[in-house]
């Protein structure tokens, strides 16, 4: 695949991988992606997951034929990138490694060499020189590790992003971009939004025609809307109107309050209705919708004195990606002493900007007149708020 006439794709695809970084199913399999830069010298931008070593070494040879790479640029060291690195540097004896310092510490921990005769450390700002093409380097802390560069070339104009701008899915399917790009990065990178805001800051003082980040396509038209949803995602902002419920029910009666909530929610004209389930639903998906919506509504059993052990990992998800800037309602079911409210509330105290309705939904064991009352009032607070 040519990217610009002197940038070719090296990547691969894995429809083999059953969870991605141990965690995350991929319906569609995973692309880990690598590119050759060829000019007066020869640079191969990071590496792929181990079990493609081969693969990959082979499209690098069928793109630079007998021109050995001289310099293989490591933007990040998390394994998915990096697992191939000693292995390029025995095939290539006079190739260097370019990458970050933390990075060369990394390669240490995880090949047992920093390959010290061969690295060329680069920091925020430096250069380096193939020919007609001048890379320069950017830090770009916690997007998605500490030691991560990306990389901008200014006679083509092209950003290398690393994990930014990336999502899930192998490049051989075809799908829409934004519902596996938002999942991955709330998943992924959610937690470090300062961060990938500053990025996005640095890479606004650039002439960006082309972003080649290192999962997902390329991506060449329209970049205009790539980068601002990017924006609003790194800034906690609202994506969508609209209310997700999510929930934990046993026995279906919390269920029926969802439902009936979700229902009268449609009929008051709420523009988006969004319910999951959350022991049955993709787990990262619950927490990309809630990023993506402006309200969401959580709704649980008391359980042990706590919540049900599927709403506490939802939370403590929200909670560890710095979820913020958001309106919560709140529906409690118990059959002697319902607490989960007054849990839910706690497990989010040091979210930022967060409302609670007024209403909230006390429910004992199965609705009746007074928890439905609550259920309407809470979906007209939510409609007007
Ligand atoms: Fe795609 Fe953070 O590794």
């Amino acid at each position: 695949m040519e990217i610009t006439s002197d940038i070719k794709y090296v990547g691969v695809n894995d429809h083999e991988i059953d969870l991605f970084e141990g965690m995350y199913t991929v319906e569609n399999g995973m692309a880990y992606n690598s590119y050759v830069m060829m000019d007066g010298q020869t640079a191969v931008f990071d590496t792929v997951d181990a079990r493609f070593g081969g693969e990959w070494l082979d499209n690098i040879k069928n793109v630079s034929g007998d021109t050995a790479p001289d310099y293989l640029i490591i933007q990040h060291m998390e394994p998915d990138h990096s697992a191939n690195i000693a292995k390029f540097m025995e095939t290539y004896k006079d190739a260097k490694v370019v990458s970050s310092a933390k990075a060369f510490t990394m390669m240490k921990q995880f090949f047992g060499t920093d390959f010290s005769e061969r690295q060329v450390v680069v920091k925020d700002g430096d250069t380096l020189s193939l020919g007609k093409h001048t890379l320069t380097f950017i830090a770009a802390p916690m997007v998605h590790w500490p030691e991560v560069i990306v990389t901008y070339d200014t006679l083509d104009k092209v950003l290398f992003s690393a994990d930014a701008f990336g999502k899930f899915g192998a490049l051989d399917v075809d799908e829409e971009w934004a519902c596996e790009a938002r999942r991955y990065y709330f998943g992924i990178v959610g937690k470090y939004g300062v961060q990938a805001q500053n990025l996005l800051k640095k890479a606004s003082a650039l002439d960006i025609q082309t972003i080649c980040p290192l999962h997902g396509p390329v991506l060449k038209e329209n970049l205009d809307y790539y980068i601002g949803l990017y924006n609003t995602w790194t800034s906690y902002s609202v994506e969508s109107e609209g209310v997700v419920i999510a929930y934990s029910s046993v026995y279906g009666n919390t269920k029926k309050a969802v439902e009936l909530l979700a229902d009268k929610l449609q009929k008051k004209g709420c523009p988006k209705v969004v319910v999951n389930d959350l022991a049955r639903c993709d787990m990262a998906e619950a927490v990309e919708d809630a990023f993506r919506y402006g309200k969401l509504v959580l709704a649980t059993i008391t359980y042990n004195g706590d919540v049900f052990p599927f709403m506490r990992e939802f939370l403590h998800n929200l909670a560890e990606r710095n979820y913020q800037k958001r309106t919560i309602g709140l529906m409690e079911n118990g059959s002697w002493a319902p607490t989960a409210a007054k849990t839910m509330q706690k497990m989010l105290e040091g979210c930022k900007e967060l409302t609670f309705t007024e209403h909230t939904v006390k429910i004992l064991s199965a609705l009746n007149d007074e928890s439905q009352a609550a259920i309407d009032a809470l979906a007209e607070e939510l409609c007007n708020k």
